[in-house]
């Protein structure tokens, strides 16, 4: 049944980072939904690789490759999306980094990488397309923070500082665009079993203590994010703006006293 609340027909969408786990994943649903995607990302082979499996012959996916960790880039890559797309109505910023590393461990040149894609490059293209998207009567940008922004873990320091800036950015983008009809929300995703992730839900004792600390029992799985994306980019979250949506599996909701007993 076609519903034109959570309709993404003929929507131009950007989506940075949109060679990586999730990125392909937002792609594909995003195109099969009768989105018009530009994809973004650093990696060239990965690029490749989306394009192959969205379907060469898709005349309404496109790709970028680029560097967002230049602001210059990323104007240009706004730019060129503006053009490849006749316009911009969706920005998706997936695009992001992580090093982990204890705080003592961590170089400045760590400190500046992080940050440049996962805080900045998110801000320099929410700037970019502003005016876009202003210009063509509104649009919605959905941002990835994650739990890290507000719960963290050791070796994280830097990119759960990101994310609670990417968050941070998200309520000031939102408050500054409504008047311009563009709505901005994030997503607070815990740990996804994606490649970003692997490190962790791979070692057996890691995945014992997320399936043990998670009240749902279990880590999620990159399409249980989906359906969120879909919600905040479109009509179906109209009156919802400079919101976070924790995709948590319940580890915010509190403890369990009696499980030393
Ligand atoms: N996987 C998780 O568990 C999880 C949880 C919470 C939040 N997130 C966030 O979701 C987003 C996507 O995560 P993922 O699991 O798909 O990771 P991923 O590594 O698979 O994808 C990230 C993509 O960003 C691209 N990228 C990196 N540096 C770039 C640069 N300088 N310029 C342009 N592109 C660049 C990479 O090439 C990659 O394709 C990230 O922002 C991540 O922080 C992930």
């Amino acid at each position: 049944m076609f519903d034109p609340l959570f309709s993404l027909e003929g929507k131009r969408t950007l989506i940075t980072g949109g060679a990586g786990s999730l990125g392909t994943l937002i792609a594909h649903s995003f195109a099969e939904r009768g989105a018009i995607v530009t994809v973004q990302d650093l990696d060239h082979d990965r690029l490749d690789i989306v394009k192959s499996s969205i379907g060469e012959s898709n005349q309404n996916v496109f790709m970028i490759a680029a560097d967002l960790s230049s602001a210059r880039e990323c104007k240009l890559v706004v730019e060129k999306a503006n053009q490849l797309m006749d316009g911009i109505d969706i920005v998706i910023n997936t695009a992001g980094i992580n090093r982990r590393k204890l705080i003592s461990e961590v170089t400045p040149e760590d400190f500046d990488a992080i940050v440049s894609v996962n805080m900045r490059a998110l801000y320099f293209i929410s700037q970019a397309a502003h005016p876009i998207m202003k210009a063509a009567g509104g649009g919605t940008i959905v941002n990835m923070s994650s739990l890290s922004a507000r719960y963290s873990f050791n070796t994280i320091s830097v990119y759960a500082a990101t994310k609670a800036a990417v968050t941070s950015i998200t309520r000031s983008t939102a408050r500054e665009w409504a008047k311009d009809k563009i709505r901005v929300n994030c997503i607070e995703p815990s740990v996804i079993k994606t490649d970003f992730t692997k490190t962790l839900w791979g070692e057996p004792h890691r995945s014992k203590w997320f399936d043990e600390t998670t009240p749902i029992g279990r880590l999620s799985s990159p399409d249980e994010i989906i359906g969120t994306v879909i919600f905040l980019a479109t009509e179906a979250s109209s009156y919802i703006t400079g919101q976070s949506v924790v995709i948590d599996g319940g580890i915010l909701s509190g403890g369990d006293w009696d499980s030393y007993a």
